[in-house]
């Protein structure tokens, strides 16, 4: 069974996107666990709507908060952010063409994905942030 729960060692140490990440990763083993339920298309074309809605909202408030804090490192940031979204994308796009076996793995990638970013790029910013008052 694929693990889709929080784990303290992925915290950031800002409570905003802290809890955020925690959203995504139940979003995520929402859809897991739809897909294990067999659960008709419609549940599942709403289950992947809100990953993705959840998505693109916490990572533009993600952005938008290193950018007014002048983050050194947004650029290359922001060039991850877009690689995720780009597999979102094609993740939706798969399950709109009855790729269904594609979403397993690809709700596995997905989670890796994210906890690698979570753990190996969004950590870089937690000191950065915490000098400028943000936890
Ligand atoms: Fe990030």
């Amino acid at each position: 069974m694929n693990n889709f729960e929080w784990d303290k060692k992925y915290d950031v140490g800002i409570k905003q996107f802290d809890e955020q990440h925690k959203q995504l990763l139940t979003a995520l083993k929402d859809i897991y666990k739809a897909m294990q339920d067999k659960r008709d298309r419609l549940a599942l074309a709403q289950i992947i709507n809100n990953l993705k809605q959840y998505a693109d909202e916490h990572l533009s408030i993600e952005e938008a908060c290193l950018l007014e804090n002048s983050y050194p490192e947004y650029e290359e940031h922001v060039r991850q952010h877009e690689i995720f979204k780009e597999k979102l994308e094609k993740f939706c796009e798969d399950f709109n063409s009855d790729k269904f076996l594609l979403h397993f793995e690809l709700a596995v990638f997905l989670k890796n994905w994210i906890v690698n970013h979570i753990m190996l790029v969004d950590r870089k910013y937690t000191d950065f942030l915490n000098s400028k008052g943000l936890y």
